[in-house]
């Protein structure tokens, strides 16, 4: 799967995103080894901190039906309003520190306004120096 079909993706899931409090509308698609894709979209919740991002939505969905093995993914996000995002959405930290867990710092991570407007990075220059029990 290219990276313009894989932004598409993240773009229809970001629809199904639930954030009435930030309105902020996430969406994600993580393209595994084996071909097969996965979704997210943040979902957030009164208790502020229960919010779940649309990548860690996507990961949990892949990884709770037995994958681990990941390639890209790709993360489009703005305002509720905007249907196509203005800017690119970063990953957050929490999100990066997940992606650490199952990811090689080759992974690639593509940040996307829409299909033909995105920029691509690993997981290494997003989290360097990053944290990992295994490698301590
Ligand atoms: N959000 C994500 O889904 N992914 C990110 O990497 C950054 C932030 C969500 C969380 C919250 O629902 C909204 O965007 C505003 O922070």
């Amino acid at each position: 799967m290219n990276n313009s079909e894989l932004v598409k993706l993240a773009l229809e899931a970001r629809k199904f995103s639930y954030s009435p409090y930030s309105e902020f509308s996430v969406g994600a698609a993580l393209l595994c080894e084996d071909g097969s894709v996965f979704t997210g979209c943040n979902i957030e919740n009164s208790a502020f901190s229960s919010t779940n991002c649309a990548e860690r939505t996507a990961f949990f969905k892949a990884v709770s039906e037995g994958k681990k093995e990941f390639v890209k993914i790709a993360v489009v996000g703005g305002d509720s309003t905007e249907e196509i995002p203005l800017n690119y959405c970063p990953p957050c930290g929490v999100c990066r520190q997940v992606m650490k867990e199952f990811c090689s710092p080759d992974f690639e991570i593509i940040i996307a306004k829409s299909p033909d407007d995105y920029k691509t990075l690993t997981l290494a220059e997003l989290l360097p120096l990053s944290f990992d029990k295994r490698e301590v």
